[in-house]
């Protein structure tokens, strides 16, 4: 085995105040694709809250160092591997200055985290660490100043943060870590608009693009603006200066960047045109446009004090943003959605070798920690302490927190506190959310007895890498009673555990009712109840909670597929009754029964089988999946033509949740009808008005074995857009049957399109590899090698990205020994590659254990 240096592990305990604040700092670029020079000068002093008398080290990577200079004076220190150090003994005990010249090269700067090019045009992504890539600086969160920044470029749009104060020149008034600092030169066009904030504060809106894509841009601004005027009415927060930028960037390794008034966005988070984005694009623009606006004053006005306190800024804002979709959109429905999501990425993180903690107290490599833990987790965390405390008083800890906290970088003790003061709660058994990882197991059983119903509650929680105690949470499980005809009999109530065991009592009952626990999902936490069909069947027809409606037909499903799975049990009449009713259900929602029809994916079965277990058999699932949609097709065909034609969306293209909603349920129907006969989604893949529909046709027929002139006339019709060209690849790969599907995402990665160094374009193939489940997995381990081989190839290219796609593998613990094996051989082969890097490394080292 290769050897490799024992990376060190940042921890949390060890922090301490940096030893110097940064009052002042003008940085000065001369950008060049390969011999980009940046100056910087840095007014510094002593920080009187740290140890007096440290040397200055200052972070630095892949930086040429062309001269420094203390107070004008030159000096003579090199840097070394990872920064500079100044000495003590050079260092005068009050102000100074300090100024740097630096060389560095963006055009070679294939990480993507830094500065670097794209198309072109000169960008930045700074969080976490990619400031030291541009300059010698203190790169952390708490260390927080003024920039002033300039450059000299032929290019035509050169943007900073803050004001602008001339050509190329911007002026950030606020206090800002280094990790907020952005710069774009490029020429690009503007898609401008305005918005007036509540004090009368007029702000100049642009969203950058590439001439072709100015008129892809309107849904971004609109989003935009809405986000603004929500955060005033909802959070009455505020922008706080005169103008805020979005730049579109074709290469970028996540979705968006909060940069202190100039966000840059992947662009398939702004581009959006009726036929090149489809209603989920819609909806995630929406979604991301607001979050990076929210981070103005969750993250940004606040920011952390370190990287261990990232979910104060991202668990938060996702909250907000979530909070944001449920009143643009609909709030029963984006709370299905949210739930499903968080089931298929945390709850399977939580559950395997890479779990940690919503706050970790360690880390190798930061950027390996931009989770769903950290973010969904985090989010599903504030929503019990609102529901803990109730909205008024949540409404009061904010508004503590804004003013407490604003200019500050803060940590999850500052917000409990926070919460604390403004409430009276003690939180100290609430803040094991925040410190211990795993997902809670919740038992629930009851009885009745002269007229009293008693539910026993027990939680238990597994223990995680690293965690093998875990202490009992506080966990508020919202409850409601239906009566066996379906009436209310107990309206939502809050139950809020702390021990290990509970008891609720319920008196005055004519008849044993059926709970209905953990309504909205009030906790992230895996509910184990031994409920009947029939009670199933009852809730899914009458639970005035929206979600646990829902939840009680996937319940249905669930049982049915595992039941045929592991006992060949046919499938069930009454989950085909029950669901026929709902969706035959004119009064519901159209997004509703698109959400209800949808089997649980292959990955939630498998999820669900191992947590219950038994070892998942990829094949198995995927043919008791197929064989249910079939039943349930053939028991809703004599409905399903009337119903194809009542959900047509007539007239424009509406980007609306509803108009959204009937395109998805006549999708969802045309697929099951797609299991009987092909035509009408041929019919209706000729007949598309949009990407959802042209996509969502394309994808039934390729489910069915069909498809292939299609295939051939959307790549004819899309082949000079990148982002819809992005789904042509990635659709062909999950909608492969299980033993085609290596085979095909090999043959794609040799396609002359096939631009791997491009994030976006990597994702669309390989984690569409990953994502066709039944495929990855299949016994021949050919998907375990293939995304393996890429890994290693992506790796020195792209460490992020090549780290992140490699959680594919975290899953390995479900399996039989036969993948084991050859998961963990491929996990092993890749550790071995030489110079791998700190982010893969930490990875593989992980998910090995
Ligand atoms: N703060 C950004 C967001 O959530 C994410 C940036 C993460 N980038 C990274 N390279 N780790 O909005
Ligand atoms: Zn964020």
């Amino acid at each position: 085995m290769t050897a490799h240096i024992a990376p060190t592990a940042i921890l949390l305990s060890d922090y301490t105040p940096f030893s110097h604040l940064i009052d002042h700092v003008t940085l000065h670029f001369t950008l060049h694709p390969l011999q980009t020079r940046v100056s910087a000068r840095l007014s510094l002093r002593p920080n009187p809250a740290a140890v007096q008398g440290q040397d200055l080290r200052l972070d630095g990577e892949n930086l040429s160092l062309l001269s420094l200079a203390l107070n004008g004076k030159p000096l003579a220190h090199a840097p070394d591997e990872t920064g500079l150090t100044i000495p003590a003994a050079d260092l005068p005990n009050g102000p100074f200055t300090l100024e740097t010249e630096v060389e560095i090269s963006p055009q070679t700067n294939t990480s993507l985290d830094g500065l670097y090019m794209s198309n072109g045009m000169y960008c930045t992504q700074c969080e976490a660490q990619g400031f030291r890539k541009i300059t010698f600086y203190p790169d952390r969160p708490d260390v927080m100043a003024r920039f002033d920044v300039t450059m000299d470029t032929d290019l035509p749009t050169q943007l900073s943060n803050g004001n602008p104060t001339g050509p190329g020149a911007w002026h950030d008034p606020w206090p800002k870590p280094a990790y907020l600092f952005a710069l774009v030169a490029g020429d690009l066009v503007a898609h401008t608009d305005h918005f007036t904030t509540l004090s009368g504060r007029r702000v100049t809106l642009n969203i950058y693009t590439r001439a072709g894509d100015a008129h892809k841009c309107a849904y971004a601004m609109d989003s935009l603006i809405r986000s603004m005027r929500w955060d005033e009415q909802v959070y009455g927060r505020e922008y706080d200066l005169d103008i805020f930028n979005i730049v579109a960037v074709d290469d970028f390794n996540m979705g968006a960047m909060e940069n202190k008034g100039l966000n840059i966005f992947n662009s398939k988070l702004v581009l959006a045109t009726p036929d090149t984005a489809t209603d989920d694009d819609y909806a995630r623009i929406e979604a991301v446009i607001a979050h990076e606006y929210f981070h103005n004053w969750t993250g940004n006005r606040i920011t952390c004090r370190d990287w261990f306190q990232l979910c104060l800024k991202e668990g938060l804002t996702v909250y907000r943003d979530q909070q944001f979709s449920g009143d643009m959109r609909s709030a029963p429905v984006k709370r299905i959605e949210d739930v499903l999501a968080l089931r298929a990425r945390q709850f399977r993180e939580d559950g395997g070798p890479l779990a940690h903690a919503v706050r970790p107290d360690s880390y190798v490599e930061i950027n390996n920690f931009y989770t769903a833990t950290i973010y969904e987790k985090g989010a599903e965390v504030i929503g019990m302490l609102k529901t803990l405390v109730g909205d008024a008083a949540y409404a009061d800890a904010l508004n503590l927190y804004f003013t407490r906290h604003d200019g500050h970088a803060a940590t999850i003790e500052d917000w409990l506190q926070v919460f604390t003061d403004a409430t009276g709660h003690d939180l100290t058994q609430f803040k094991h959310w925040y410190t211990q990882a795993g997902t809670p197991h919740l038992t629930l059983t009851d009885d009745f007895k002269n007229g009293t119903y008693t539910l026993y509650i027990k939680q238990n929680n597994p223990t995680t890498p690293g965690q093998p105690h875990k202490d009992p949470k506080v966990i508020p499980i919202a409850l409601g009673l239906l009566s066996t005809s379906g009436a209310e009999v107990l309206p939502t109530t809050i139950l809020t555990l702390t021990q290990a065991e509970h008891s609720f009592e319920f008196p005055n009952l004519t008849a044993k009712p059926i709970p209905s626990a953990l309504r909205g999902f009030s906790a992230p936490v895996v509910l184990h109840q031994t409920q009947s069909n029939t009670d199933r069947a009852i809730l899914l027809a009458h639970d005035t909670d929206a979600f646990n409606k829902c939840e009680a037909g996937r319940a249905l499903a669930k049982s049915a597929l595992t039941d045929h799975i592991l006992h060949q049990t046919p499938t069930p009449h009454d989950w085909l009754a029950a669901i026929t009713a709902v969706t035959r259900e004119t009064t519901l929602d159209p997004a509703f029964r698109a959400l209800t029809l949808r089997l649980p994916s292959d990955d939630d079965i498998a999820q669900t089988l191992h947590a219950s277990g038994h070892i998942p058999d990829p094949a198995a699932i995927h043919a008791a999946r197929r064989t249910l949609q079939t039943d349930l097709a053939n028991h809703l065909k004599p409905h399903l033509p009337s119903l194809i034609a009542a959900h047509q969306t007539p007239g424009d293209f509406s980007p609306s949740a509803i108009a959204a909603g009937h395109r998805a349920f006549r999708l969802g129907l045309l697929s099951l009808m797609a299991r009987i006969d092909t035509a009408p989604a041929t019919h209706a893949y000729q007949n598309a008005k949009s990407m959802t529909e042209q996509l969502g046709a394309l994808a039934i027929l390729l489910d069915n074995g069909m498809g292939q002139p299609e295939l051939a006339q959307f790549h004819a019709q899309w082949q000079n857009d990148r982002l819809v060209m992005d789904k042509w690849f990635g659709l062909q790969i999950s909608m492969a049957a299980p033993d085609h599907a290596a085979h095909i995402t090999k043959f794609l990665t040799e396609h002359a399109d096939f631009d791997w160094k491009n994030p976006n374009r990597f994702r669309a193939v390989i984690a569409s590899l990953a994502a066709n489940h039944a495929g990855f997995h299949h016994a021949s381990g050919q998907g375990y090698a293939l995304l393996a081989d890429w890994l290693i190839k992506l790796d020195p290219v792209n460490p992020q990205t090549a780290a992140r796609m490699s959680t594919a593998f975290e899953t390995w613990p479900r399996y039989d020994q036969t993948r084991q094996t050859l998961i963990r051989n491929e996990l092993s082969r890749i550790r071995q590659t030489p110079n791998l890097s700190r982010n893969l490394g930490e990875m593989l080292d992980r998910m090995l254990g």
